[in-house]
């Protein structure tokens, strides 16, 4: 990847930001960055260690300071959290360095690839109507997002498809598909 800009990858838990993201960056033979889990090396504690032990708000602060750090970088993938573009200092930053794009599916299908939820504190403890009530509270923020792709119906591979092609058009002609 040659561009000079980032791949940025947003949408709900269980939308596939990560793996989509690492067989984008392989596609592409660039570096792949995933935020949680630069603050879970970065921390030596995971997610949820962090939530436990400091709260919501500290792991927000945590997450700001990688972005700005990564926002050094370009020609990379990035996975954020699912919050992390919901917060407009967040947005800004990672708009300047490329494009981003949203992952979305429909809600049965990002609960049940989120699996076994432990390992994320923001939906760990809840059941399936608090889980609903908090994807509600977010979709009016994911909807403002650009490049919306439903993963709901396609493999991780055929999303990475679209992503690098609608990347490649964007690239050549900024204003076509925002
Ligand atoms: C969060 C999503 C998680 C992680 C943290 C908070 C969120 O990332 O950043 O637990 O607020 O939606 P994933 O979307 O990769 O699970």
């Amino acid at each position: 990847m040659i561009s000079g800009k980032n791949i940025i990858l947003t949408g709900f838990m269980g939308s596939g930001k990560s793996t989509v993201g690492k067989e984008i960056a392989t596609r592409l033979k660039c570096d792949f960055y995933d935020t949680d889990k630069i603050i879970e090396k970065e921390q030596n504690r995971t997610i949820s260690d962090i939530f436990r032990e400091e709260g919501e708000d500290y792991f927000r602060l945590l997450e700001k300071l990688v972005v700005a750090d990564i926002c050094r970088k370009s020609d990379i993938v990035i996975a954020t959290g699912g919050g992390t573009l919901l917060f407009k200092d967040n947005l800004e930053m990672l708009t300047q360095t490329g494009i981003v794009f949203c992952l979305t599916a429909n809600f049965d299908i990002l609960i049940s690839r989120m699996g076994n939820r432990k390992n994320r504190p923001m939906v760990a403890e809840k059941n399936r109507t608090a889980i609903l009530e908090l994807y509600e509270s977010r979709i009016d923020g994911y909807n403002k997002l650009p490049n919306q792709i439903d993963t709901s119906d396609i493999s991780p591979q055929e999303v990475a498809d679209r992503i690098i092609k609608l990347f490649n058009e964007l690239n050549n002609n900024p204003g076509v598909t925002k």
